[in-house]
């Protein structure tokens, strides 16, 4: 017997690069019935890799150049009209490497996720697998979080841990976090298409109705560290 039919739900998806976690989750939507309506991808630079490959999968896609707004806020307004024309329930931040206006960011409140390649709160911004090794972790990974005002600092639901290995490079761990990016974030948009999540006025993270206290984890990837 099979389970419910669940109704795939009207996403927009933003890039400004290479898009891997966009193919991961494309590839997710056509192979593992992951349940999104991928109404467009929109990239704020022309040459982002990621917007071929959406094209490829028969995906509209858009750019909006940064380049030609001279301020942030009028940029931030183009895309939400663009956005909203998809009448989304849910913004899917891809390696969207933008900084973001208060007013996007509360009109998309509690329907935007971002993936950041870190163990959130560690290593917000830029350079994360750099700063882990020079931190000496151990223990480094990727997280997906509700997006709020402050940068990379929205409630994270879900993480992937991954082990740091002796003499890593930063391109090494990066290569390995990547990897487990493109497991967790079709995961993570699974729970919230699956109406499964949602993000409380005080930034608590409902999960099936219950407050969660940490974010979940993903079951470790082969080589990582015993508990
Ligand atoms: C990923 O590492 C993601 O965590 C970060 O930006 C990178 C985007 O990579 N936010 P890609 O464009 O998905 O390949």
């Amino acid at each position: 017997m099979s389970g419910p039919v669940i109704r795939p739900i009207p996403v927009v998806i933003l890039i400004s690069g290479r898009g891997s976690n966009l193919r991961a989750i494309i590839d997710a939507v056509e192979h593992d019935d992951l349940p999104i309506d991928i109404r467009a991808v929109i990239s704020n630079r022309p040459a982002a890799g990621g917007l071929q490959y959406a094209a490829e999968a028969g995906i509209a896609t858009d750019v909006i150049d940064h380049t030609e707004y001279t301020e942030r806020a009028a940029f931030d307004h183009a895309l939400q009209v663009r956005i909203d024309a998809c009448q989304p329930e849910l913004v899917i931040l891809a390696g969207f490497m933008r900084i973001l206006t208060e007013d996007f960011v509360s009109h998309y409140r509690g329907r935007m996720l971002n993936i950041h390649p870190s163990l959130l709160p560690e290593f917000p911004g830029l350079n994360t697998h750099q700063r882990a090794l020079d931190a000496g972790c151990k223990v480094h990974g990727a997280s997906v979080h509700f997006v709020t005002a402050d940068m990379d600092g929205g409630p994270v639901f879900l993480q992937a841990r991954v082990a740091v290995r002796a003499g890593d490079t930063a391109e090494q761990l990066a290569a390995r976090v990547l990897e487990q990016e493109h497991r967790l974030y079709p995961q993570a948009i699974r729970l919230f298409a699956e109406g499964r999540l949602s993000l409380r006025d005080n930034d608590e993270i409902l999960l099936d109705g219950a407050v969660m206290d940490q974010p979940l984890q993903l079951p470790a990837p082969a080589d990582a560290p015993g508990p």
